[in-house]
């Protein structure tokens, strides 16, 4: 789809004979959790190394983070399921803020952060300081680069499962999360991607993001990108 006048209108392509975009809910959090972890191999490898966790607790771990964020702000939070013979199958997610800076607010005065520690310190997360090291350190530029930026609206994270990609569920996961931040009034709308992710930065490309600088973790580099949707 090229960056025409109507990109950013995601309710209009919610809906395919085969699978739907819709808000996710409570249930659908631990395959949220489950996806992110196929999805971001490479990210679980580095802060790990060989000490990778158990997948329950690495499971846990993430599926805390991403009940934070569906309990704090429940619509900017899209799963796409597919109809298959035996039910329905979660192949993919889009979490959105307006303010990202409010978020981690709310993670440290909702107590949030507490119950994540306590938990680490219980052992129930399975990973040791070092690992936590590097998550905060992590987290740390994700936070000094969000807060520099005139952009505070954010694409948080976005996956589609590997056996159902480049059917254009990634692209309406994508508008979907634009027009309701449109409709939010946060129409300059930032992201982070690695450079090496050409299928994302394609998909952002052609959704109207262009590269607007570089920030780094301990991973490695961040195309930050931004859009301003107020052009179209
Ligand atoms: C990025 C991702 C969400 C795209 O999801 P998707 O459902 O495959 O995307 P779509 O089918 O909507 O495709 C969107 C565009 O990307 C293009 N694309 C998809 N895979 C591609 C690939 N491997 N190489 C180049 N372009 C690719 C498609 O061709 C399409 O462009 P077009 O309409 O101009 O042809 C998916 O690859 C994914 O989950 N990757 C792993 C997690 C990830 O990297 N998330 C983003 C983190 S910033």
């Amino acid at each position: 789809m090229k960056n025409t006048g109507n990109i950013w209108q995601g309710d209009r392509i919610s809906h395919h004979v085969d699978w739907q975009v819709h808000l996710a809910s409570p249930a659908d959090m631990p395959q949220v959790a489950d996806l992110f972890l196929t999805s971001f191999g490479e990210t679980i490898t580095h802060l790990y190394g060989t000490n990778i966790p158990r997948k329950e607790a690495l499971l846990e771990a993430v599926q805390d983070f991403f009940t934070f964020l569906h309990r704090e702000t429940p619509r900017a939070f899209w799963v796409t399921h597919k109809r298959h013979e035996k039910g329905q199958k979660l192949c993919g997610y889009l979490v959105v803020s307006t303010d990202l800076i409010l978020l981690w607010k709310r993670a440290i005065w909702g107590g949030y952060l507490l119950r994540w520690a306590a938990k680490f310190l219980r052992g129930t997360y399975g990973f040791d300081f070092r690992a936590l090291g590097r998550i905060l350190i992590n987290k740390i530029s994700f936070w000094r680069a969000s807060r520099f930026q005139p952009y505070r609206a954010q694409i948080l994270s976005l996956a589609v499962a590997e056996h159902y990609r480049c059917q254009g569920i990634g692209r309406a996961l994508l508008l979907k999360g634009i027009a309701y931040l449109r409709r939010q009034n946060s129409f300059r709308i930032k992201l982070e991607v690695r450079p090496w992710n050409k299928p994302a930065m394609h998909l952002y490309q052609s959704c109207g993001f262009s590269q607007a600088g570089v920030t780094r973790d301990t991973q490695g580099e961040w195309l930050i990108m931004i859009a301003d949707t107020r052009v179209k």
